[in-house]
């Protein structure tokens, strides 16, 4: 049975531009969803802030996504808030509509993929820091080889547009010889920005390993939510919005790269009254 509020939006979010990667694998999944994004930019990166922080930030967000925006479901499009804030806004929202983020449906897939034994993740500090990516795949599956690194530099690398060239190349490398990342069957990007360099990252290992990103995986759990719950739309009224708390031509020049050509970026400032 369809929902009433199944013509609403969904909402996405992250710290900045890089959850444009996720937003772009739900609108090619799901063409007849409008989508608002919301760039938290005024206040990116979220990768080395305090999980208090993020929280709030992300209250906030949520709250103007839900409230605001009229949104029917949200997407924490950001592995570092998704790892700081998801059971928190679950609590927070509690039973009003669904919350997605980005860690679990990555942690089915590999948990459920029998050829993985030792699994790596890269991704930002304050997500390497949190512990749940470890905690969640081990719980599930206790005979896993689990091993992680902070990969501080890479978001930053790739906003600077730093891909595909001899700069990523050296640090990629730099990071991926390091001691814990050794002998892996699978490699998590736990981070949203690094589906741009995941190409990169595929022929330093010679594809010879498997890699894991939040974008189609999100997208098809977002999709059975959807479905699942009555609120998938059949056909879109409105374009999507593409919202940012700060605005610079480099953030939209940025989200040229992640998304296309075809991108406006709005800026809104939902932190002026507070
Ligand atoms: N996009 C964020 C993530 O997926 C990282 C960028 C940041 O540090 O804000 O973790």
């Amino acid at each position: 049975m369809k929902k009433e509020n199944s013509k609403q939006p969904v909402g996405i979010f992250d710290s900045g531009i890089g959850g444009l990667t996720v937003a772009n694998a739900i609108s090619k999944l799901l063409p007849e969803e409008e989508l608002i994004y919301f760039g938290d930019t005024a206040h990116m990166p979220y990768g080395d802030k305090s999980k208090d922080l993020i929280k709030h930030y992300a209250l906030k967000i949520s709250d103007f996504l839900l409230n605001e925006k009229k949104c029917k479901a949200i997407v924490i499009a950001c592995n570092t808030a998704s790892a700081a804030a998801y059971e928190y806004l679950r609590d927070a929202h509690k039973g009003i509509r669904p919350i997605i983020n980005v860690i679990d449906p990555i942690v089915e897939a590999v948990i459920s993929d029998e050829h993985i034994h030792r699994v790596g993740l890269i991704a930002t500090k304050t997500t390497v820091h949190s512990g749940t990516y470890k905690e969640k795949l081990l719980r599930r599956k206790a005979s896993l080889d689990y091993t992680e690194l902070a990969t501080p530099l890479l978001a930053p690398m790739i906003e600077e547009g730093f891909y595909n060239d001899s700069i990523s190349h050296t640090v990629i490398e730099r990071y991926l010889k390091e001691e814990p990342l050794q002998n892996l069957d699978a490699l998590i990007l736990g981070c949203t920005h690094y589906v741009i360099i995941r190409d990169e990252i595929n022929q330093y290992y010679d594809q010879r390993i498997k890699l894991f990103d939040s974008t189609d995986i999100v997208a098809e759990k977002l999709k059975y939510i959807l479905e699942k719950e009555g609120l998938a739309n059949d056909k879109r009224q409105n374009a999507d919005h593409f919202y940012v708390s700060d605005f610079t031509s480099s953030f939209q020049k940025t989200a040229r790269m992640f998304y296309g050509d075809k991108i406006i970026l709005e800026k809104c400032d939902i932190w002026q009254n507070s």
